[in-house]
């Protein structure tokens, strides 16, 4: 699926851009397996939803799931990014938002940068997001919704809310934008939630603003979320680094694999 200039300029334009059924159903099957395996890791990188046992974000599973470390290398993901940002890029962040059916829970308006920048002191937004739908996405279960254009305003949110909702800033409650600013933004750019098949993909500006509504369906809504950050952009602390399963350490630049990533493991195994 080599993405065409026009592709990439709307990308520039909106803030975001939606790939209709990029991986086929086997790629998703095996990716859905991959992620029950994950949950069955115990660690901190499984982010319970308040006040339940029900997974709402596993984190850096790429570091345990072959599937996943194949996938960040996928000509289809990580040769778009490269397109889109720049040639050497690592993970910066890996994550599944699991949105569990009858109750996943919303994430606030925010702008992903602004927490990355807080807690991690990124210097630049030199990231783009790559959102993969591990299950069919539609009104209901809670799709992203996408101020288009958005990102190209800055950072409308500088701050954090005094009282933080969640340690290491996981939840963009966090950082959300006021009622005002949201009003003010929505009124001139409008709001898109792309929805589509499972195996569709986003790929999606670290600057715009986006959120999502609880889940009210039956059906799961598994998003991942895979971050590329420039490799001369680094984090740096002057306190305590964040886990590395929030900000993976390895900053060498990916390679892009000569095959699709199910190809590759199938390969590997044969
Ligand atoms: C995010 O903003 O990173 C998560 C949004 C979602 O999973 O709906
Ligand atoms: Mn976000």
């Amino acid at each position: 699926m080599p993405v065409s200039q026009e592709q990439i300029a709307r990308y520039h334009e909106d803030g975001f851009l939606v790939l209709d059924a990029a991986l086929d159903a086997a790629e998703v099957a095996s990716l859905r397996e991959a992620f029950e395996r994950d949950c069955e890791v115990p660690g901190p990188q499984l982010v319970p939803e308040e006040g339940s046992d029900r997974v709402r974000a596993v984190y850096a599973s790429h570091h345990r799931q072959a599937e996943y470390a194949g996938l960040i290398r996928d000509p289809r993901v990580l040769g778009t990014a490269r397109r889109l940002l720049s040639d050497d890029l690592y993970i910066y962040q890996f994550k599944i938002n699991a949105k569990p059916p009858l109750g996943g829970e919303k994430w606030s308006w925010h702008q992903d940068f602004a927490a990355w920048r807080i807690a991690d002191n990124l210097p630049a937004p030199l990231q783009v997001n790559v959102a993969v739908f591990l299950d069919d996405v539609d009104e209901f279960n809670g799709p992203v919704i996408f101020l288009p254009g958005s990102h190209r305003s800055g950072l409308v949110q500088q701050g954090r809310k005094a009282v933080a909702k969640s340690e290491q800033h996981l939840d963009p409650e966090d950082i959300a934008l006021t009622n005002d600013q949201l009003t003010e933004l929505v009124t001139r750019r409008g709001m898109v939630s792309p929805k589509g098949p499972a195996g569709s993909v986003v790929f999606f500006s670290p600057e715009i603003v986006h959120g999502s509504g609880p889940n009210m369906s039956p059906f799961a809504r598994r998003l991942l979320i895979m971050t590329y950050n420039d490799c001369a952009n680094l984090p740096s602390w002057s306190g305590e680094p964040r886990p590395d399963h929030l900000v993976c350490r390895d900053t060498e630049p990916l390679r892009v694999l000569d095959t699709t990533f199910l190809d590759a493991l199938q390969g590997a195994a044969a």
